[in-house]
């Protein structure tokens, strides 16, 4: 271990919305917080990281009106979706908790109190735009209406996309609500504000005092010189959210109790692990404080957050680290070119540990764009992680087995390659320290190279061939274990499964940045077994293909009639000659099985009546396969084949869904397999 003291660090990731699906602009975050806490973890600091759902706010209230369920109901299955997702992605939270919880309503409630005893909380009354169908008071984003300046319709209630003017939704021409689309009513209401103005020199002071980058800080300072503005905290009922102490019907704004949900996440671990809470917050705790958050959402972290903690007496934060954007092929995400793209879209198709890298390789403790070239993506997780650094072991592990009966040599042969190899840990370590990650790699690849270059100038596999020989093969492939070794040490934090492999078969009780000191001789490794098979481009292509499929599903969705007495088309009409294209066949299903590897998806062996086809449905969370055999359904037979993960899918079964489950079509007895349905 190294003599210096051990640091305690708490680190957070911005609080997702409790509203929609992780997608790969998201993963960026928590991929990049994950990697640099698991890196303080390997290096022996006690770091905590914690994060929670966003789950309060009009939004999410609407949602959830619109779904027919309860905002709480909402919420849950949210939050099992978004840990689900972060699981997958070997994102490892120490504690996901909910900002509707009693810890974030006990720490909001405290913070405002002691702002407002304070004199930082002013009210006043406004007047807003209300929707009187709904009863409800209307955000300028529920708002449309004609531009007042190119009477361009449909525009929203603060700017307009036409010609780019700005204005209030008062000035909108016959504006309507974008909920119910009553014409709103112009209502007055008491509102609560947060003095920001009041901490213009405290933020002055902790904005020179280096806890942002230096881009962002240029940011900030623009924003000074525009001058500062009370912030409106309040909302008023209905409003899924925190009542205001002193204030019936009143809420608190969601971005008032979101950052919050930072200290309510970590409370909620301190009362489970027996941690002290208060040697994190107060004013006087020598623990450091990082969050985590993108490059859009700065003026709450770098403003109104540190404010609001340092009024109420919590310490804070010794950094606020932002990142860019994830660009795909160098666009912003885009639904319909299928780049929009869910994190379980991607795992359902791609090795999440490709993109950990591959993030891990572009990322810079800046805050410019990341773009994830498909092609480059393909390519460099395939040179790098699967050419350079498996092979290393691939081709040295077998000789060990054969030649030293699994036993690495009892001495090492190159002690300078290697104590080189250790040394670069010390400095890969401040790349990983200041979130240089791609430095961090590009060094550890420089090791690889020279790893495998060694290895290729011995040529074991020649050697191996001219008996007498049998000792130095080991020697150079115990050489080469050992290197592969330190390299897994350095790229734990990045590709975590992968090490946990590469640790099995090492036989290793840990890959911390410490343990690589050891180094291993006369030591028995295990069987290895390929740790990182090769991206495949038809793969991605796939992944793209269902990115796609995924916006279809979400238009259905949203199209679909809310009742019986919904107005709107569904879709667009078609004539007679679009629907007689579709060549739709009773079949019985013959066969239904799992698919391993695909939790939504069942193999289904459909006969026309002579003919057999396979399709893959993703019907498996409604129906055991047992209790589909024999039975009658009906398919889209001319529907043309797709070729999927796990194979080729002839066609395509008619189902229906909703939130409580998928049904099936059947005809009515008598239908016979083959015929057709028209
Ligand atoms: O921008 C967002 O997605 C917010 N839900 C982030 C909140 S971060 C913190 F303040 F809670
Ligand atoms: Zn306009």
């Amino acid at each position: 271990m190294s003599n210096t003291a051990t640091r305690k660090i708490l680190v957070t990731s911005a609080l997702p919305y409790a509203n929609g699906a992780i997608h790969l602009g998201h993963l960026l975050e928590y991929i990049q917080t994950d990697i640099w806490v698991r890196f303080q973890k390997s290096r022996g600091q006690q770091c905590h990281y914690v994060c929670a759902d966003d789950a309060h706010g009009t939004a999410i209230m609407l949602r959830a009106e619109q779904e027919g369920i309860t905002s709480q109901a909402l919420i849950e299955r949210v939050s099992r979706d978004h840990q689900e997702d972060f699981a997958r992605f070997g994102v490892a939270f120490d504690n996901y908790h909910s900002t509707h919880s009693d810890e974030n309503r006990y720490f909001s409630e405290l913070i405002y109190t002691r702002l407002r005893d304070k004199g930082h909380i002013a009210t006043r009354d406004i007047e807003q735009m209300y929707d009187p169908q709904k009863g409800l008071f209307l955000a300028d984003r529920f708002i449309k209406g004609t531009c007042p300046k190119c009477r361009t319709e449909d525009q929203y209630g603060d700017n307009c996309e036409a010609c780019g003017a700005t204005y209030t939704p008062a000035e909108l021409i016959n504006p309507v609500s974008a909920i119910s689309g009553a014409t709103p009513e112009i209502r007055s209401s008491t509102h609560y504000f947060f003095k920001l103005p009041d901490f213009v020199e405290f933020l002055q002071r902790w904005i020179d005092a280096g806890h942002v980058q230096p881009q962002i800080r240029n940011k900030l300072m623009e924003w000074f010189e525009s001058g500062f503005n009370e912030w409106d905290i309040s909302r008023d009922a209905p409003y899924f959210g925190f009542e205001i102490p002193d204030a019936p019907g009143k809420y608190f704004y969601v971005w008032l109790d979101a950052p919050i949900g930072y200290l309510a996440s970590f409370k909620n671990l301190c009362d489970r692990e027996g941690i002290d809470f208060d040697s994190y917050w107060a004013p006087d705790s020598d623990a450091e404080i990082y969050h985590f958050i993108g490059k859009d959402i700065v003026y709450f972290h770098a403003l109104f957050w540190p404010a609001m903690l340092h009024g109420a007496d919590f310490r804070t934060p010794t950094a606020v680290n932002c990142h860019g954007f994830v660009t795909v092929d160098g666009a912003k995400m885009s639904k319909s070119r299928g780049t929009f793209i869910k994190a379980a879209t991607y795992a359902d198709h791609l090795n999440p540990e490709y993109l950990r890298y591959y993030f891990a390789a572009k990322l810079t403790s800046g805050v410019d764009d990341l773009d994830l070239n498909l092609s480059d993506f393909a390519a460099r997780v395939n040179s790098d992680l699967v050419g350079k650094v498996v092979n290393i072991a691939s081709r040295c592990a077998g000789f060990v087995k054969k030649l030293g009966d699994s036993t690495l040599s009892a001495h090492c042969t190159q002690p300078d390659m290697l104590a080189r190899f250790i040394a670069a840990g010390d400095v890969i370590a401040e790349d990983f320290e200041s979130r240089d990650f791609g430095r961090a790699m590009r060094k550890v690849m420089e090791l690889a190279d020279e790893a495998n270059t060694y290895i290729a100038e011995k040529e074991p596999w020649v050697l191996a061939k001219q008996p007498g020989h049998e000792q130095e093969v080991l020697e150079i492939c115990s050489v080469g274990i050992n290197l592969f070794r330190q390299l897994m040490v350095y790229l734990a934090p990045v590709v975590p499964a992968m090490a946990e492999q590469a640790r099995e078969f090492l036989n290793l009780e840990t890959l911390d940045w410490h343990s690589r000191h050891d180094v291993l001789f006369a030591h028995e490794i295990k069987k290895f077994k390929p740790l990182m098979t090769r991206v495949e481009r038809d793969r991605i292509d796939a992944m793209i293909e269902a990115s796609k499929e995924d916006l279809v599903v979400e238009q259905k969705l949203k199209a679909a009639p809310k009742g019986p007495l919904a107005e709107e088309p569904i879709a667009p009409e078609i004539g007679f000659e679009d629907f007689s294209k579709v060549d739709l066949r009773i079949v019985r299903i013959a066969k239904a099985e799992y698919v391993e590897g695909a939790d939504k998806l069942l193999k289904l062996t459909l006969d026309l009546g002579g003919e057999t086809r396979t399709v893959f449905s993703g019907i498996r969370s409604a129906y055991a396969p047992e209790a589909l055999e024999g039975r009658l359904t009906i398919m889209v037979a001319n529907l043309a084949p797709r070729k999927m993960r796990f194979g080729i899918s002839e066609g395509m079964v008619l189902a229906s869904a909703n939130d409580e489950g998928i049904y099936l079509l059947s005809p009515d007895a008598g239908a016979e397999p083959g015929q057709r349905v028209t």
